[in-house]
């Protein structure tokens, strides 16, 4: 005799699903610290990603005050030159209200499969880090802007780019301002074959 499935409706499954769901990316953060032991402890569940030939091609940097404020520098410089002074000093003070900075970086493999694959499971962890983080309360907000590909926040960062790759800058810190966001219905995203 075949066994049930066992239950998925209880509360937990459901708790589960609407973290999954309520995640939301952050813009604006309130100033309060996020303690570094929750950090370190998304960091470590974040590894937990599903990662083909267990190959761990992530690499967390937590950047300390120094290195932000030479972000925020390099990111005033960018904005500067594409847009105009007064753009390059606005968009320096609403990034210098982004509490906490973490930069996630992928290992360059030569082979293209891999790469891709390498990838994927750097986003995975992304994704693993950030719904931790929302559980405990922290927003956060992925960024791929001009910045995490300039060739000066790789040094500032410390991140060889002959070895590895930029994959985002994780902002994070308690949301104060939780915005909306709407999906697609199952019905748009699911097909059924025979
Ligand atoms: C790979 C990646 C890069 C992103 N880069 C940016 C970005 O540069 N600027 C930005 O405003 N949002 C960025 N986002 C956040 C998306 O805009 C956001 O996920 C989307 O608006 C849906 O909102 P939600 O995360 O609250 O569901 C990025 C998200 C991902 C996955």
């Amino acid at each position: 005799m075949k066994k049930a499935a066992p239950s998925y409706e209880t509360p937990e499954v459901r708790e589960f699903a609407e973290v999954l769901r309520g995640r939301r990316t952050i813009e604006l953060f309130l100033q309060t610290l996020v303690p570094k032991a929750l950090l370190d402890e998304a960091i470590e569940v974040a590894t937990w990603a599903p990662n083909h030939h267990v190959t761990e091609p992530w690499h967390f940097y937590v950047l300390g005050d120094k290195s932000k404020e030479r972000c925020l520098d390099l990111c005033r410089d960018l904005v500067t030159a594409k847009k105009g002074e007064a753009a390059g000093d606005f968009k320096r003070q609403s990034w210098s209200q982004k509490p906490g900075w973490l930069v996630v970086s992928c290992q360059r493999s030569e082979d293209a499969a891999r790469q891709k694959e390498d990838y994927a499971s750097c986003c995975a962890a992304i994704q693993n880090l950030t719904l931790y983080l929302w559980k405990a309360g922290v927003g956060s907000k992925w960024t791929t802007g001009d910045i995490t590909r300039d060739a000066r926040f790789y040094e500032i960062v410390g991140i060889d780019e002959a070895q590895a790759f930029v994959v985002g800058v994780i902002w994070y810190g308690y949301p104060k301002l939780t915005p909306t966001q709407s999906r697609k219905g199952l019905d748009e995203v699911r097909t059924e074959t025979l």
